[in-house]
């Protein structure tokens, strides 16, 4: 019986119909569950269901992520998650090809549920199981909604851990020309925010009062934007605003405003500048970015205009799809053929690069 539902599902999609796939997505503290489904022949893919929860409320009194904590709330919340999807995609079991899960890089507690749960899923049902690389999900997340350059493009990766510069040659095939050396882009919004009072996550909240700033009123620093590489470096500028909030003493509404303001702007700044470069550098014209600080409106403005005038087009994702999610990890797992079989396991770190 077992065997005749594998074989059954591979037939189907043969036969060219559609593939569904379940995501899984527990690397940090938000849990996120969806069903993908993929039309087989055109490659067209629709999202039938998805469920976020975020556990931002109940590590907000430890001033960041318990991972123990983490844990034991992917733990509540999965099982119910996963029934809801499921109810609202209108799926039996039967009817999922593939459940995919975020197997790395990520805490290590927290991946271990989502991988057990998703094991235990695949061995009670009879799908297989896939890892799936998270930031691999950021890389392609774009592609949920708007259509994908051609290979190679440049994926500017920004998120709460990692900030990088990716050329993506093929699916799998990704070179990390340039990351952070120090504090990734989100982490200097977190630490920013916490410096003008804002809760986390902090780069919606700067974002937030920035409107209302004066980004001309100080000046920050570019950190190494006039090194001759790709990397970057923020805990300078997170620095910066904390001697600027220091020398202030007191800060009055509008020097918040006016702080958020010259923050979101010096890291937008060198993040378009060091993107445009690293496209020039590799003559590649197509730019996607990703990851939670992709959600930035002025960056997403900056970057379409800087690119356009080195003749580079820039695809951006929904906000939605940008921070962490489920769709991604199912749609990542959708353009790959997994022939690893079921020797894997969780990696805490894990590198995206193909170099090491
Ligand atoms: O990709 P993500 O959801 O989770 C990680 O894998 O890290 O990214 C979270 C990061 C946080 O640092 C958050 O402050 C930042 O993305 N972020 C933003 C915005 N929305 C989320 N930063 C700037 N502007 C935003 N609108
Ligand atoms: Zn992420």
């Amino acid at each position: 019986m077992a065997v005749d539902l594998v074989q059954l599902r591979t037939e189907v999609n043969e036969a060219g119909k559609v593939m569904r796939i379940l995501g899984i997505e527990t690397s940090c503290d938000e849990t996120a569950v969806a069903i993908f489904e993929r039309e087989m022949a055109s490659g067209k893919g629709t999202v039938l269901a998805e469920k976020i929860a975020s556990q931002i409320e109940t590590h907000a009194r430890f001033g960041g992520v318990v991972p123990e904590v983490a844990s034991r709330e992917h733990l509540k919340a999965l099982p119910v998650m996963v029934e809801d999807a499921m109810n609202e995609a209108g799926c039996s079991w039967s009817e999922i090809d593939q459940i995919a899960v975020t197997s790395g890089p990520g805490l290590m507690g927290a991946l271990l549920v989502g991988v057990s749960y998703a094991r235990a899923l695949g061995a009670v049902n009879n799908i297989p199981v896939i890892p799936v690389h998270h930031m691999e999900g950021h890389l392609f997340a774009a592609g949920l909604t708007e259509e994908l350059p051609d290979f190679p493009f440049m994926t500017l990766l920004v998120s709460g851990g990692h900030t990088m510069l990716v050329r993506v040659d093929a699916i799998g095939e990704y070179r990390v020309l340039g990351q952070t050396i120090d504090d990734a882009a989100g982490e200097c919004f977190d630490k920013s925010a916490r410096l003008l009072g804002l809760p986390y996550p902090g780069g919606p909240e700067v974002s937030r009062i920035a409107v209302n700033g004066d980004e001309k009123r100080f000046k920050l620093p570019r950190p190494m934007l006039n090194k001759d590489n790709l990397n970057f470096s923020f805990s300078g500028l997170k620095t910066a605003v904390m001697y600027k909030a220091k020398e202030l003493g007191e800060l009055s509404d509008q020097d918040k405003c006016d702080l958020a303001a010259a923050v979101e702007l010096a890291v937008a700044d060198v993040l378009v500048k060091k993107s445009v470069r690293a496209c020039v550098e590799n003559s590649v014209t197509r730019l996607v970015i990703a990851g939670g600080v992709a959600a930035n409106q002025m960056l997403r403005s900056l970057l379409e205009c800087e690119s356009a005038k080195s003749g580079i087009r820039v695809t951006l994702p929904k906000p939605f799809y940008c921070t962490d999610n489920a769709a991604m990890i199912a749609y990542a797992a959708s353009l790959q053929e997994w022939k690893g079989g079921n020797n894997w396991d969780v990696q805490p770190r894990w590198s995206l690069s193909v170099e090491s």
